[in-house]
């Protein structure tokens, strides 16, 4: 799978003159069951998260409050997505290196997660990454 299979989703949303209100239904608006939700936050200025891949883990990356970038790579192709609207969701496929920046002041990255947190689910090591697509030996 690649960055192809990797795209936002327009969750529902219902505008209100008292605020505006996302839902996501797991299974429904995206297509895995949620097992884990988790979010970072106090991100410094300047700071990078993310730098890993994951072997079976299917993630959706929503921007809660203020922007960040995903920057995903499938070892073929690498592409930049700005996130800075609550009510889109960046869906993540298993295997696609991804990196988190430009993070604003006060930004919220919540990640909903398919699975439990797992080490051994990571590819930590670029280099490891490419080994496991068969690019280098
Ligand atoms: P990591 O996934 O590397 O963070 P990011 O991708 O956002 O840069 O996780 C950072 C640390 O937090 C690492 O020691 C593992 C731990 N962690 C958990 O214990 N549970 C979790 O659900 C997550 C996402 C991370």
């Amino acid at each position: 799978m690649g960055i192809q299979n990797c795209h936002f989703i327009d969750l529902p949303r219902i505008q209100d003159p008292r605020g505006n209100l996302t839902f996501i239904e797991s299974e429904r608006h995206i297509p895995f069951e949620i097992k884990r939700v988790y979010y970072l936050y106090d991100v410094p200025g300047g700071a990078e998260r993310g730098g890993h891949a994951h072997k079976n883990l299917s993630q959706l990356i929503v921007a809660m409050s203020g922007s960040f970038d995903v920057v995903l790579d499938d070892g073929h192709h690498r592409h930049r997505f700005h996130l800075n609207r609550s009510y889109y969701g960046l869906y993540i496929c298993p295997m696609i290196w991804r990196q988190l920046d430009n993070f604003s002041s006060g930004s919220v990255c919540m990640v909903l997660a398919s699975n439990y947190y797992e080490e051994d689910d990571y590819y930590r090591d670029y280099r490891e990454y490419q080994k496991a697509l068969g690019l280098i030996r």
